[in-house]
């Protein structure tokens, strides 16, 4: 026994990293647009204001994940692209761009995955406090009934927020990403009961849309805590550190989210640790957070540690001199894909969906024309066994979803990090498919057999 027959293999990108086109057909600013003009928040100074291009480049893109045997294409829209004032006007050419997108990718036999937001909300809702002024749960409910009318019907897997730790907590705790804030724990506090709420009002715009058979979650990043041994004492040791209060800050670890939308609470460990500064909800607020989601999913990268960002004089669990890194300097830790599946789903109770994973290098066009990438293959192939182990010993794994597509902006860290299975020329906009996307097509033709 392995994968379900069913089992959904994807790849993901998301708009404001991949589409280009920032001033085009009516599109409005985000605040990725606008504010990295600012120097000094992005390497090179570099931005998305062409990225690769998809919006013009959407066919060939699609058509190369169909070479690749993609059964699923996860993306987000762009909240700006089709709703430029952030509510409100509807941009009709936005519209129809993600309609032949979807078009395209069913008739191609790839099943769509939409996520809401991937951090590129409309400048407008910004100069309006964005994030920390409560009316964004009613923007963000419009715009899930603008995507929902935009799909009619014709999507069925839906993820309303990509983690919310990082959008929150580089955003607004620690002005690495946009907005590029430094905020106190309060405001941080008034953030989550915000994002908390307005994924509850998402879901139940998305719900009552339809189709039926509709499949809601969302995309935390989560990687846990790997056991130093499968001892029971050591997995219970993993399993308590991967959900306890993120030591690095307010709004930071998985539990701080996950148990308020999956539980309906928040833990002994966080009231400890952020005492009045976790949010409190009514009985009719947190019935609304809770509402039933359909998977459990998850961006995972490397296995997590103490929780606290990393420090670069000091070695963590899973480093030592020369330990196996990833060009981003994450660890190379394959069995976190096993713990991760099993742990959440301990706790969540949900169908596994792994919404991101993969591996930063600097690849490059060598003297044959071709990219070669036997890290990045190395990389997948050993965290794929590891979801393989979690789904032979009967955890519901539905689906895993490669990071990325294709090479795109990395958000403060520029172009230079390539996260692809194609690779992009920026100057050109060629795609090649690197020797990975080939040997994952491999890997999906034999539903992960030859793992
Ligand atoms: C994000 C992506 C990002 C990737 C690699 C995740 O944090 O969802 O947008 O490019 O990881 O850093």
């Amino acid at each position: 026994m392995g994968f379900r027959k069913d089992f959904l293999w994807g790849a993901a990108t998301a708009a404001y990293q991949i589409e280009g086109a920032y001033q085009e057909d009516g599109r409005g600013m985000s605040i990725w647009d606008s504010l990295t003009k600012e120097a000094g928040h992005v390497a090179w100074g570099e931005n998305g204001n062409t990225a690769c291009e998809h919006y013009h480049l959407y066919k060939e893109d699609v058509a190369l994940m169909k070479e690749m045997g993609l059964t699923c294409y996860r993306f987000s829209v762009s909240w700006p692209r089709i709703l430029p004032e952030g509510d409100g006007r509807v941009n009709e050419k936005g519209v129809r761009f993600y309609q032949e997108l979807v078009e395209l990718l069913l008739d191609a036999g790839i099943e769509p995955v939409v996520t809401l937001y991937h951090w590129d909300l409309p400048y407008t809702l910004y100069e309006k406090g964005g994030w920390k002024n409560p009316e964004s749960v009613e923007w963000f409910a419009g715009y899930a009934k603008a995507v929902a009318e935009m799909f009619q019907g014709k999507v069925r897997y839906y993820i309303t927020f990509n983690e919310p730790q990082v959008f929150v907590g580089l955003g607004y705790r620690l002005g690495i990403h946009a907005p590029f804030e430094k905020n106190e724990p309060s405001v941080i506090s008034a953030i989550t009961r915000n994002v908390l709420l307005a994924h509850g009002r998402a879901v139940a715009v998305l719900r009552s849309a339809g189709p039926k058979d509709i499949k809601i979650g969302m995309a935390p990043s989560s990687g846990c805590v790997i056991p130093k041994s499968e001892t029971e004492e050591d997995i219970e040791e993993a399993r308590r550190m991967s959900f306890e209060a993120n030591k690095g800050g307010i709004g930071g670890g998985i539990s701080w989210w996950m148990d308020a939308v999956f539980l309906g609470e928040f833990s002994k460990e966080n009231k400890e640790a952020f005492g009045e500064n976790v949010p409190q909800l009514t009985e009719e607020e947190w019935a609304l957070v809770t509402q039933p989601l359909d998977f459990f999913g998850f961006n995972c990268y490397a296995g997590g540690g103490n929780l606290v960002p990393p420090n670069p004089y000091a070695y963590d669990r899973y480093s030592y001199q020369g330990s196996p890194k990833t060009a981003t300097g994450w660890n190379i830790t394959p069995d976190v894909l096993y713990w991760a599946a099993r742990f959440y789903y301990e706790r969540y109770k949900k169908p596994i969906l792994v919404t991101e994973n993969g591996l930063a290098a600097y690849d490059l066009v060598s003297l044959d024309g071709c990219v070669h990438d036997p890290n990045r293959i190395d990389y997948t192939h050993r965290y794929l066994r590891g979801l393989k182990r979690a789904a032979e010993e009967g955890i519901p794994v539905i689906g895993y979803i490669h990071w990325s597509f294709m090479d795109n902006f990395e958000w403060a860290s520029g172009y230079d990090m390539r996260f692809g299975l194609v690779y992009v020329d920026y100057r050109t906009q060629q795609r090649i498919l690197k020797d990975s996307a080939y040997w994952y097509r491999n890997v999906i033709l034999s539903n992960g057999e030859n793992l």
